[in-house]
């Protein structure tokens, strides 16, 4: 198995990338697990943010290190929460938390007849610290937010994200769905391909 530093210690995204990755003879390591710090995140675009973060795992680790930078964007919102989506609350005044985040975007939504939202996805890979070409795959899946929650599985917007194609929310879908549909799957797939015409 090849040794991956994870440039995050967010247990949701830990499973679902290793899921995705262990196949393909990686191993994914949480960067906390080797003592790094969380990175700054103090950029205004995903994928600014994602090689920053992977940057720093790298530097810290010496290890190739994966970071991704993710989100949700509401068409209604003029694309917030956006690159703020784990902090949309605080940011507002609120608390740092899934429910107080999603409890914003309803109330914000509240009338709203286009409630089209997609969650966004940059991933990138860097070989070393100083990389100077890292990999990096864009992921974007569509969908609608709804006004009350359904479904336990997935993390942060999952429940009061609809997908109309299934008729269920990202909480609805088993990991096994998600992990082949999601934003990060077609990011990683993105990247993958990269990967393996190196
Ligand atoms: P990041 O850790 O800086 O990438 O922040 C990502 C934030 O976007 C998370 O804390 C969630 O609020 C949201 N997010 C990203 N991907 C997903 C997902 O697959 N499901 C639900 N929320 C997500």
């Amino acid at each position: 198995m090849k040794k991956l530093v994870l440039a995050s210690n967010n247990a949701g995204k830990l499973r679902e990338f290793s899921a995705l990755l262990a196949p393909r003879g990686f191993e994914l390591v949480p960067q906390g697990v080797l003592g790094v710090p969380e990175a700054e995140e103090p950029h205004v675009t995903f994928i600014e943010n994602a090689l920053a973060k992977a940057r720093h795992a790298s530097r810290l680790t010496g290890l190739p290190a994966l970071a991704d930078d993710s989100g949700v964007c509401v068409m209604a919102l003029g694309g917030e929460p956006g690159v703020y989506s784990a902090r949309y609350a605080e940011r507002n005044g609120g608390e740092k938390s899934d429910a107080a985040n999603n409890a914003l975007v309803v109330e914000r939504l509240r009338g709203a007849t286009d409630r089209r939202a997609y969650y966004y996805a940059a991933l990138v890979l860097t070989r070393s610290a100083d990389d100077p070409q890292p990999l990096i795959g864009e992921g974007l899946w569509w969908g609608e937010i709804i006004e009350a929650p359904r479904g336990n599985g997935g993390f942060g917007y999952d429940p009061y994200f609809f997908l109309p194609a299934l008729g269920r929310t990202a909480a609805e879908l088993t990991p096994e769905e998600k992990n082949r549909l999601s934003h990060r799957a077609q990011a990683l797939q993105a990247l993958m391909g990269k990967l393996d015409a190196l």
